[in-house]
């Protein structure tokens, strides 16, 4: 058995972790993310609640370290399940490159990530996202501009193919639609794509 990975990423509200959780039920494989619990994934996540602030660079690069210490794990995992990844490489191309990092530094310090099998992209409306997040406390990323220029961004690398994947994209509005909609819009679009 061929068994895939598959990367989901979207703007904060765009329902990637519920989506990715149960498309990860749903084919009985391993659900993970990034930024993982790992020592370096909790420096980071101290960096996004604003407690600690990194040059731009500094920050792009302790996402690469996690994720360098992720990729062994996954690519263990894939031998014996689907791996579904909530975010992954894509969002340190739009976020950092977003916060003025070049996209080329950002390939560079990434040059060990295995390629997907297919990016599965979640857009939703800025206010529905907002609406979705709530008034729980935001990270550094989660206002509107950002929303705005993060939406924007996917999209870009997503036109220049930027680390395609090997089955290319699907890409699902999620703005009023039920969770239960997306999630078979995307079990629809694998199997369209072979990949279930
Ligand atoms: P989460 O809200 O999906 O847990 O992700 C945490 C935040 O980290 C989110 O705003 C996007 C950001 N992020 C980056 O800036 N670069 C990365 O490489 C990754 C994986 C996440």
């Amino acid at each position: 058995m061929n068994y895939k990975f598959i990367v989901f990423e979207g703007i904060d509200g765009s329902g990637k972790t519920t989506q990715s959780k149960m498309l990860s039920n749903k084919i009985k494989g391993v659900y993970t993310y990034e930024p993982t619990e790992g020592d370096i994934g909790k420096v980071i996540r101290g960096a996004l609640s604003g407690k600690r602030a990194y040059r731009k660079e500094t920050l792009a690069l302790l996402f690469a370290a996690d994720r360098m210490e992720h990729v062994p794990i996954i690519k263990e995992m894939l031998k014996n399940k689907h791996v579904v990844c909530d975010r992954y490489l894509y969002s340190s191309m739009v976020y950092q490159s977003i916060q003025g990092v070049e996209l080329d530094f950002i390939i560079n310090i990434n040059k060990f990530s295995i390629r997907p099998d297919v990016l599965i992209f979640l857009d939703v409306d800025i206010e529905e996202s907002i609406n979705r997040m709530g008034k729980r406390d935001k990270e550094i990323f989660e206002n509107r501009e950002m929303l705005e220029l993060v939406s924007k961004k996917y999209y870009e690398i997503i036109k220049n193919k930027v680390f395609e994947p090997k089955y290319g994209y699907i890409i699902i509005d999620t703005s009023k639609k039920t969770i239960e909609d997306v999630h078979n819009e995307i079990i629809e679009n694998l199997r369209d794509k072979g990949i279930l």
